[in-house]
This record gives C-alpha cells, structure tokens and sequence, in this order.
C-alpha cells in the first residue's frame, strides 16, 4: 500500500506532468518512492537481462537482475534460454556464484541440493537418510523468471504473470529497435563482458538521459566539440527527430548538422549497408539513411546508443553501438551495465575501430561518460535533501514551439527537433502510471496484498 503522502505526490505529479509538463523532485532521491517502483514499475514491466549471443554455447549462462532478484539465464542442454531465480530452494542461499560461466548443473554451496540447467533440482545429499526419500524433487525445482521472451536477440525478464506480452510491450518500438539489432543476416554480437559501474546517481536519470536529452550535449559534452570528438558544432544534437511510443519508450534520431557532411547510415562497411537496405522496410531505410546519432531507452531502464564518433581529433568518425542498462541499487545508486555490440559479419578494420571509439566516448572512462556520470550523482545528492525535495522540476521543452510532425513516416509522436522533452514526459506518465496503481490483489507470482490476506486468514479462521 502506498503511503498517503507518497500518493498525493504521485497523483500529482500525474496531473502535472500532463497539465503544466512539470515532475515532481521527490520521485529521484526517496526511500520510500523506491521501495514502491521496485514493486509497481520493476515487478510489472520487462526487463532486459542479456543478449543471446552473450550465451551461445549449451551450458553458458550469465547472472543479470530484475531489481534486486537475481536470475541465472542460461542456455540449458537443449539449446533452450531459461531464467532460473538463483536462489536455493531449501534456505535461498545463490547456487550460482560467479557472474558468467558454462555448466550443466548448480550446486548450492550450503547442503548441496543441485539443479541442473533446466533448473531441476536433481540431486539431495543424504537424500535416504534426512528425507527417507519422500522428498518430491519435482516440486522443488528453481524458480523460474515468471515471464521471459525474447526480441531479435534481446533476453527480457518479466516478474509479473499477467503482464502482456513482450511483443505488445515495445509496440511500435520495435520499429526503432529493428533499425539497430536487424540490419545484417546473421545478427549482433556482445563483445567481451559488460562493462560495469557503481554511481552515485538514480537509475532514472540515465533513463532519462538516453531516451531523450540531446539538450544537455551542448553544455555537458562542449569540451567533445572542441577537441573534435564530436562534429564542429556546439548543437550538434538539435538536427533530428524526437521520438515516442506507448509504455514509456523513446528516442532521438540525430542527422549531421547543417553544413557538415557525415556518411549515410552512420558510415557502416558496405557488406551491412547492402543487407540492412534488403532487411529492413522502406521507412526503416528512409529513417535511417541520413543517421548520425540514435539514442533511446526502452522503459524502464535498457538504453541505446547507436552513435558516429571519432576516437580521437585526427582520426574519420566511426559508428558503434551499445546498450546501456541502468541497474538500481537504491533510490541514490546504480550500476550501470554497458554492452559494446557489432555486426558478427562486419570487417575486422570496423569491429577494431568501433570499440576503439566507444571506449574512448561512451566507455567506463570515456570521456562523454564521466561528463554524464557527475551530473547525476550531483542532482541525485542535491534531490534527496528535505527542502529540495518538495520542488517541480522543469519538462516544458518545446511548449508552444513545435507540433508532432506529420511528414515521419515511421510510428509513434514525433517533433521535428531533438531539443525536446516530449519523450522524458512520456516516460515520467507512464512510470507515474505504474506507481499510482495499484497491482493486482492477488498475483500468480506468489505475492498477497495486505487486504487479501487479512480476507483470507478471516476465511481461514471461520
Ligand atoms: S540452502 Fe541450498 S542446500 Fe541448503
Ligand atoms: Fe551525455
């Protein structure tokens, strides 16, 4: 149950994020505004965990979160992928504890029972003498990711059994997305692990970041422009379109700036712009033709960048690509996941020059990241504070500036500049949406309202 005062601020910050394009400050740095997301926006929407390709080979597997469950997602004996909880099923110790591997089976550390990686548990120590063999194994198999899907190689982990697919659930999104994970035959790969990262910040200020704030680049990332990372104009960022669909995703689709020629398709090698023109739909071409930058998140907290950069001030400007994922670890801290990813077909001269120019941008010391990293932890430090806390903070962009476009041919609402904030306040409706209601009383998931169980202990007793 949300608190009444939670609620008022909530109910509130619906209206007002609809009415004057204003969001409430307490929702970034609150104890209790986070205990209640990670039940109603990180128990209800999916949530990416991992890219097939991370997992290739039977047996491999990778442990990724969906707020603080951790679940093993591997690939079982049958070539199958599977979310297991890794959590014992006789006290909840982890049965899995390194964070990426290959193995047929888990054994739990404490007494032993293990599973294999279909999630059976197929083995209980002194099973004769402590159980007498009654022990129904069947009964105690790890438990499952409630719903997993997947979408052109991305894992994604759902807690809630009644949430609608996953397809329904990035809608017109897919669109966007197909443009990035579809433009070769035989798909993406992640390079190496994730890189990984603990910040002082809240997840939704990376979130919000990606899925639309090319805004803050002329300030935030100047020094890019003047050491000519970025191209030679301070609002580089502005020339684009500014995207969103329904269930809170987003993103800017950036073309050069006026004036300076860039490659078409982000400069990608001939073999993949020859199989992306075939692959993708027509508007998908006519989006992505004149592309210099993508960057977008898929709510709540998967993000994309699809950029053209150059790793230093003398060296072409080369795409590349990753995926961001924005992991809270309370209402003042995340661990952000970076995945670099490239076109398994691509040239080698291009996968070298790709990750080059992503660790030297968007790596965990690249130079855009640090600009990023010390805003947030700033404005997560400064919103927790009880007076800064009842402030509205600004979303009005582009009020009474632009109308959507109707010329885009791709889905969603669309404003013909990427200096917008139509897209965070698409993001901040539906994420006040999820918080201000209520979940299901009584869920397949295992989970009883306080109402439900008082009504069911009253039957009980009678
Ligand atoms: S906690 Fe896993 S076997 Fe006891
Ligand atoms: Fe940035």
């Amino acid at each position: 149950m949300l608190r009444n005062e939670l609620r008022q601020i909530l109910e509130k910050g619906l209206h007002d994020v609809e009415a004057d394009w204003t969001v409430p400050a307490a929702i970034i740095n609150d104890p209790e505004m986070h205990d209640a997301e990670r039940e109603r926006v990180f128990g209800r929407s999916w949530v990416f965990l991992a890219h097939e390709s991370e997992i290739p080979e039977r047996g491999d597997y990778v442990v990724r979160y969906i707020s603080e469950d951790q679940f093993i997602v591997c690939r079982d004996e049958d070539g199958e992928v599977r979310g297991h909880l890794n959590s014992c099923r006789h006290r909840g110790m982890q049965v899995c504890r390194a964070e990426m591997g290959n193995a047929s089976h888990f054994r739990c550390p404490y007494h032993g029972w293990t599973y294999n990686n279909k999630g059976s548990l197929v083995g209980v120590p002194a099973g004769r003498e402590a159980y007498g063999n009654k022990l129904d194994k069947s009964l105690w198999q790890l438990k499952p990711v409630p719903k997993l899907d997947t979408y052109k190689g991305l894992i994604f982990g759902c807690l809630d059994p009644d949430a609608q697919s996953l397809d329904d659930y990035l809608g017109d999104m897919k669109f966007y997305l197909d443009i990035v994970l579809d433009r070769s035959d035989a798909g993406l790969q992640v390079v190496g692990a994730p890189q990984r990262w603990v910040v002082d910040a809240n997840w939704k200020l990376g979130a919000d970041n990606f899925i639309g704030d090319a805004y803050h680049t002329m300030m935030t990332h100047r020094s890019m422009v003047e050491l000519g990372l970025a191209p030679p104009d301070p609002k580089f960022a502005l020339y684009g379109e500014h995207v969103h669909t329904e269930h809170g995703h987003g993103l800017g689709i950036i073309g050069p700036p006026p004036g300076i020629p860039l490659p078409e398709f982000l400069g990608m090698p001939e073999n993949i712009v020859e199989q992306l023109q075939r692959r993708l739909s027509p508007e998908q071409v006519e989006v992505f033709r004149p592309v210099a930058f993508i960057h977008g998140t898929v709510f709540p907290n998967l993000s994309i960048g699809n950029f053209l950069m150059s790793k230093d001030h003398v060296s072409p400007p080369t795409s590349f690509l990753t995926l961001r994922l924005w992991h809270p670890l309370g209402p003042d801290k995340m661990e952000i996941m970076s995945f670099f990813l490239v076109e398994k077909e691509a040239p080698d001269w291009y996968k070298e020059e790709s990750y080059q120019a992503y660790v030297r941008t968007f790596g965990i010391s690249g130079a855009f990241e640090q600009d990023d990293a010390e805003n947030w932890r700033s404005i997560t430090r400064v919103l927790g504070a009880q007076y800064a806390k009842k402030m509205e903070l600004n979303y009005q962009m582009g009020r009474g500036v632009y109308e959507p476009d109707p010329d885009w041919p791709g889905p969603g609402k669309a404003f013909p500049m990427d200096y917008a904030e139509a897209n965070q306040r698409n993001f901040m409706e539906y994420w006040m949406q999820l918080m201000v209601t209520d979940p299901a009383p009584h869920n397949k998931n295992g989970k009883v309202s306080d109402a439900a169980a008082a009504e069911a202990l009253t039957r009980a007793e009678a």
